[in-house]
């Protein structure tokens, strides 16, 4: 399938690990250049390195924290000035901590919505702008299975992430007549850091192995397996391709089928 990507420019925020770095990669397998971030230079730097040496494309790698505004601005004006082009934009950040509802902060709700809503919107403000000008875009958005289906002790991102969805329907409408689709990639459970994290900590408190306890996340889901992160990627991609080109506003789960709506 050819997916128009060769020499496109994508910008993948909080893409040194996980789903953002798979994300990055597919792009690159694609022939499409890279501006890539996230807060530690090391792990992101190693992404940038494999891009170039895998792929032979572009990359500008930058350290920034996705919940500073200003920071997020002077990226994407720092990547648009070295690429004259901002073609593909996918957001991303850590998610919130899980937690149970009483035990949440007001400072856990605040960072909650700098990472998973406002982040999006210093994005979203920085680069349809550029689109606009070359009548061409697609932004995308990474959130969870929570905003069709509220997960467990994650009531930070079953909260915040439903904003998303609103912003989302919003942008599709706004930017649609500048040839601009925005659309939503909601994983479930994904075989990263992260997802290890959370069953190390549920593990323990159930007094049993991580391992059984990821075998017993996956009994739930009618796909018997938790998705690789390249299977989430794989779906970012498709979306920003020209084979994607009538698809906006839109929630695209990549969950195995363990949403059981209709
Ligand atoms: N994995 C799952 O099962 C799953 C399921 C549903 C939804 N999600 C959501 O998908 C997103 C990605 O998850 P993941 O599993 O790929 O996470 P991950 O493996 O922990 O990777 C997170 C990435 O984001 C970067 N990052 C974190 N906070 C950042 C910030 N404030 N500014 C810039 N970069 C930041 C990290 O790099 P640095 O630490 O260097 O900044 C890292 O590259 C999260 O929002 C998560 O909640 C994940």
């Amino acid at each position: 399938m050819e997916t128009g990507l060769r020499n496109r420019l994508a910008v993948v925020a909080a893409s040194s690990q996980g789903i953002g770095r798979a994300a990055a990669l597919a792009f690159a397998a694609e022939g499409a250049n890279l501006a890539l971030c996230a807060r530690n230079r090391q792990t992101l730097d190693h992404v940038a390195q494999e891009a170039r040496q895998k792929h032979a494309v572009e990359v500008y790698a930058e350290v920034l924290d996705v919940g500073d505004d200003s920071g997020v601005r002077q990226f994407i004006h720092q990547a648009n000035t070295h690429f004259g082009r901002i073609d593909i934009c996918v957001t991303n950040a850590g998610g919130p901590p899980a937690k149970p509802f009483s035990e949440t902060t007001m400072e856990d709700w605040d960072r909650a919505y700098e990472l998973n809503l406002r982040s999006i919107i210093s994005f979203a403000h920085a680069v349809l702008p550029l689109m606009e000008l070359r009548r061409w875009g697609r932004f995308i958005t990474l959130t969870s299975i929570s905003v069709k289906q509220p997960v467990p002790e994650l009531v930070l991102s079953n909260s915040i992430r439903t904003g998303v969805l609103g912003l989302v329907r919003s942008l599709a409408g706004q930017y649609g007549p500048q040839n601009i689709t925005v659309n939503n990639v909601a994983p479930g459970f994904t075989a990263t850091a992260r997802i290890a994290d959370i069953a190390r900590r549920r593990a323990a408190e159930a007094g049993v192995t991580p391992e059984s306890f990821m075998a017993e996340m996956a009994r739930d889901i009618p796909l018997r397996r938790i998705a690789k992160p390249e299977e989430v990627a794989d779906a970012i991609v498709w979306l920003a391709s020209e084979r994607a080109s009538y698809i906006t506003g839109q929630t695209i789960l990549v969950d195995g089928g363990s949403y059981r709506g209709i």
